[in-house]
């Protein structure tokens, strides 16, 4: 299945993805990245993989968001892109993409949604003193991280922790979950048993 994914930073999650699509047994391949931001090092990234990479940046549309969208709307349809993952793209979504690719994109969000939607997840999981915390992947709808659940991994978040290990630990767990959750979708009769190892991972 072709998919694009959308980054706007490091790409971590993208080149887990990457990693992913590289195996035969995988359902996907990635057609396209793009980036809102011209400056994203996972372009970079995605470009030093072969991948064709390409950023449509958002400020020149700052006054009409959807023709930014309709924009890279028209990316992903000229690349046969089938499937969306957002993997840190850091741009509130209009009704129009969420519309033109409903049940068709996903987004990781780092923390147990609905918990800590929106930024700064990772210290509002320390202040509110929670034992249990993670990532959730799921399916992109208007709402900001409202969408159905697809899969989750949970971390311990332990005593001495800062924003910046408890992060790390959760990403360790994103790198897991979205190929996973991905995988589930486009091919849930090939995609192997969710296990526990270090953390629970459940798609
Ligand atoms: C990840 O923590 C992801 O969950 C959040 O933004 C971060 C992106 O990191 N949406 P990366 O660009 O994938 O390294």
């Amino acid at each position: 299945t072709p998919i694009a994914i959308l980054i706007s930073g490091r790409g971590s999650n993208m080149r887990a993805l990457i990693d992913s699509c590289a195996r035969p047994d995988y359902p996907a391949r990635i057609a396209l990245v793009l980036s809102n931001n011209p400056d994203a090092p996972g372009l970079e990234v995605a470009r030093a993989a072969g991948l064709e990479a390409h950023a449509i940046d958002h400020r020149p549309y700052r006054r009409d968001r959807e023709a930014h969208e309709r924009a890279l709307d028209a990316a992903l349809r000229a690349a046969g892109v089938e499937y969306v993952c957002l993997a840190g793209y850091m741009r509130l979504l209009t009704p129009f993409l969420t519309t033109a690719w409903a049940g068709r994109m996903l987004n990781i969000h780092p923390s147990l949604l609905p918990a800590f939607a929106g930024l700064h997840t990772h210290e509002r999981a320390l202040e509110s003193r929670v034992r249990i915390h993670g990532c959730t992947v799921h399916l992109v709808t208007e709402g900001m991280d409202e969408g159905p659940i697809l899969g989750q991994a949970a971390v311990p978040v332990l005593a001495g922790d800062t924003p910046d290990t408890l992060a790390a630990r959760v990403l360790r767990q994103e790198h897991r979950l979205y190929p996973a959750a991905l995988h589930h979708v486009l091919a849930p009769r090939t995609a192997p048993e969710p296990h526990e190892t270090d953390c629970l991972l459940s798609v």
